[in-house]
């Protein structure tokens, strides 16, 4: 019952998950291709000027924190993003939990009237702290949740997967294939 997607004219990504999970670090580590180590609760948005992408159009990166936003104003933001990133932290188990209790059941409900669900990129972030993959855990979401285009085990911190993160979402929204996996396990 997918509708034929048309090519939008700007991909507007949104980060969002628990408290710490490291979304603003993950954003900033992108923009200066360096781990800040401090860093606001809430990034500034961020244009990708269209000419860095063969679609030529301009990415929009949006931060969300709990600090300075209401719940309506994320349930807005949502609503506004075409792909939304779940992060996680993989060395924060209640992190992981709490993408199915909270995560992904918020954004099904603020996407409700939308045609097509919004493509998920799901988010392991902090890979630089453990050996283990989330991977098990991760199909095992997936496959409640047909809207996760990606899965992604990355760390702001070494800077791993951290380009290949937003490069997905941004397919997910030009080119919808689904699902991909990207884990640390992979060369
Ligand atoms: P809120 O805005 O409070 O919701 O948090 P956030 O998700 O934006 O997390 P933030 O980027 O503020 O990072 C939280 C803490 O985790 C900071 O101390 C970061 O330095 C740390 N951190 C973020 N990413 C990583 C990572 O990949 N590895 C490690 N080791 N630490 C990280
Ligand atoms: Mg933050």
């Amino acid at each position: 019952k997918k509708q034929p997607v048309t090519m939008r004219r700007s991909v507007r990504i949104l980060l969002v998950g628990d408290r710490g999970v490291g979304k603003t670090s993950l954003i900033l580590s992108l923009v200066s291709e360096e781990f800040p180590d401090d860093v606001p609760h809430r990034a500034e948005e961020i244009t990708i000027p269209a000419d860095v992408i063969p679609e030529m159009v301009p990415t929009h990166i949006v931060d969300y924190s709990a600090y300075e936003q209401t719940d309506s104003e994320l349930m807005a933001e949502v609503r506004r993003a075409h792909v939304v990133c779940v992060v996680y932290s993989v060395v924060e188990p209640s992190t992981l939990v709490r993408v199915t209790t909270r995560w992904l059941p918020l954004i099904r409900e603020a996407t409700a009237t939308h045609s097509t669900p919004s493509p998920i990129i799901l988010v392991g972030n902090k890979v630089d702290l453990v050996e283990e993959t989330t991977l098990e855990s991760a199909e095992e979401i997936m496959e409640e949740y047909p809207e996760i285009e990606s899965f992604v085990e990355c760390s702001a911190k070494s800077l791993k997967n951290i380009s290949e993160m937003f490069y997905y979402a941004q397919k997910a929204v030009l080119h919808p294939t689904g699902p991909v996996y990207i884990t640390e396990k992979q060369d």
